[in-house]
């Protein structure tokens, strides 16, 4: 065994700077010296092209996507107690910000293979106290909006998709985060669009769903110093908005790239006990995270950090499991959600992962399903 000097992480943002850092450099010094450095054009301008990008009438920039999904909650006038459906095979912020919403958070199971929501699951989950559905679109991929429009036809069910980890893929031939009634993305550092700190976009088609997001970011106010409603701070400011636009242009090739990491990953790997990410046929992958499942993880994962090379586990712990939630009562069993937290982890999924690193790391996992 020969052990790397070089140390893998399942992220790194390094390897990319050298050939963006003028870009990056040159977006921050037109906001230094524009004079306007909150709500102002590079803000606007970012706002314009993402909701482009995504194909929605609207996008407005928010502190984070925790904010996002606690806004859009309230931007639907969401009353304390009601229900709203969504899976604890998640970043524990979808859930926080329904609770911190006055929801309560309803679980229903996930599909073994593709992680996402089981949305057979869903009709039996349905109360008259149900005021929307959060599907997360994790890792990458969308969760099948359409089956859930079709059960919940006819009710006064609203749809948020939580799409932090899901920018740029497609559901059939629209983009997430333009399916339901609002979209909420995340531009922290790691995700598929990242900022150079934290940052966020609630995108929806509604224009009074848009207003009154609008005036919740703001204080509650639509012209200066008088608020009309109880309101909020959640602002996306025009340094993290200059950047982002900067690397709007590159979306596409940035996803290009991580289907090429995860494509030689299926290649190289599919003959071992790894079981592999299954790609959802109504949809593309953006590949925040390219999930694995080994039934030796901990062991595996052990081997492999001696070798310099870190894997992580999103998530080791479903959220229902953890304190936060020891007031919500089950309604249904989460069996696959707590069977696939002992198994799945995340192997390096960069842009910038170069194909020699990726042989390496390849090498080593294989050497190592063989080892323990
Ligand atoms: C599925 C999901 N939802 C929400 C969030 C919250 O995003 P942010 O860190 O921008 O608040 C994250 C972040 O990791 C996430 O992965």
């Amino acid at each position: 065994m020969t052990i790397q000097n070089k140390v893998f992480n399942v992220w790194d943002y390094l390897s990319d700077l050298d050939s963006e850092k003028q870009g990056i450099m040159e977006a921050i010094e037109s906001v230094i010296d524009s004079g306007k450095l909150i709500f102002g054009p590079k803000l606007s301008c970012f706002e314009n092209e993402f909701a482009n990008y995504i194909g929605s009438k609207y996008s407005l920039g928010v502190g984070n996507a925790t904010d996002g999904l606690f806004l859009a909650l309230k931007a639907i006038n969401i009353n304390p107690g009601d229900e709203i459906i969504t899976v604890s095979n998640t970043a524990v912020p979808t859930v926080s910000a329904i609770m911190a919403a006055g929801g309560i958070p309803v679980f229903i199971d996930i599909d073994k293979d593709t992680f996402l929501m089981n949305t057979n699951l869903l009709e039996d989950a349905i109360t008259k106290k149900t005021r929307a559905i959060l599907p997360v679109h994790l890792y990458g991929q969308s969760a099948d909006i359409d089956h859930i429009k079709e059960i919940i036809k006819h009710k006064n069910i609203y749809i948020i998709e939580d799409c932090a980890q899901s920018t740029g893929s497609l559901y059939k031939s629209k983009r997430t985060g333009n399916l339901g009634d609002i979209g909420v993305f995340s531009f922290y550092p790691t995700k598929v669009l990242g900022a150079f700190g934290d940052g966020g976009s609630c995108t929806t088609n509604d224009l009074e769903i848009f207003n009154h997001l609008k005036r919740l970011r703001f204080y509650g106010m639509e012209s200066t110093y008088f608020s009309i409603e109880q309101g909020y701070n959640s602002r996306l400011d025009d340094i993290q908005a200059a950047i982002l636009s900067f690397k709007l242009s590159k979306l596409d090739e940035y996803i290009a790239s991580r289907n090429k990491i995860a494509n030689k990953y299926d290649e190289h790997l599919k003959a071992t006990n790894f079981f592999l990410p299954k790609r959802v046929s109504y949809g593309s992958h953006s590949f925040y995270l390219y999930v694995v499942k080994h039934h030796k993880r901990d062991a595996l994962m052990d081997e492999l950090r001696k070798r310099n090379i870190n894997l992580s586990i999103s998530y080791p712990w479903p959220i229902h499991t953890m304190p936060i939630c020891k007031e919500i009562k089950l309604q249904c069993s989460l069996q696959n959600t707590e069977r696939v937290a002992n198994e799945i982890f995340s192997l390096p999924m960069y842009p910038g992962l170069s194909e020699h690193d990726q042989e390496l790391i390849i090498s080593h996992l294989l050497e190592v399903d063989k080892l323990i």
